[in-house]
């Protein structure tokens, strides 16, 4: 998105390290002096954290494209309240997951258009798309288990069945290929420092 800042959004499975490296990013530029917005979809806003409670929280199923449209809508008030007005003040903006999340989760997993999907993500947003985004690619069942490990009840996403989880990966590595220029791929399963290095080089070239 052209404005003073700079975007960078992290992408990946459930258990793919995320929030790990959006910390280790966050801090590093802090260190460079740079003023950092952390954030996250879904629930970046207070609307969202509503939204964030049905999507993840609902006992019982939802409609794929209501459930779509729920995403959607936590991004369209989280660009417009959050995260555009952010990079307009020149902050870096990290934040865990963005409308990839919609075309993979909701695209390859629930068998939505994805392209339908990726465009009711830019109607809601007016077409607001990163600077970065860094995918941590790991095999579902490697990332399983690190979450088992976690001893976190699963939310309703990540107690989908291995066979979406592997959809959503191909999808992730999909979207990754034919978008190279905004797209850095790494293995999720390397040393968490290591693949901090690999993403502030290229974060280095933006800033
Ligand atoms: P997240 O909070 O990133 O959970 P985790 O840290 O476990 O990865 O995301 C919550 C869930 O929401 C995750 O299972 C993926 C899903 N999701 C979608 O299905 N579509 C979306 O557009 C987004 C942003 C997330």
């Amino acid at each position: 998105m052209s404005s003073a800042g700079v975007w960078v959004t992290f992408e990946g499975g459930d258990g793919s390290g995320k929030s790990t490296q959006a910390a280790l990013l966050g801090s590093w530029l802090e260190a460079q002096g740079r003023t950092v917005l952390r954030t996250r979809e879904p629930g970046g806003s207070e609307v969202g954290v509503l939204i964030r409670d049905i999507v993840l929280h609902h006992r019982g199923d939802i409609a794929p494209r209501a459930e779509a449209l729920l995403y959607a809508a936590d991004r369209a008030h989280h660009v417009a309240t959050v995260v555009r007005p952010a990079l307009q003040r020149g902050d870096v903006v990290v934040q865990d997951r963005y409308l990839d999340s919609s075309v993979a989760y909701q695209g390859a997993g629930r068998v939505l258009d994805a392209g339908e999907v990726r465009e009711l993500s830019l109607w809601a947003t007016e077409g607001a798309l990163p600077d970065l985004t860094v995918l941590l690619d790991i095999d579902p069942s490697l990332a399983r288990k690190r979450l088992d490990a976690d001893d976190k009840p699963f939310d309703r996403l990540e107690a989908e069945k291995e066979e979406f989880h592997t959809r959503v990966r191909d999808a992730f590595l999909a979207l990754a290929a034919a978008e190279p220029q905004r797209f850095l791929v790494v293995d999720a399963t390397a040393d968490p420092e290591d693949i901090a290095v690999v993403v502030r080089a290229r974060l280095a070239r933006l800033l």
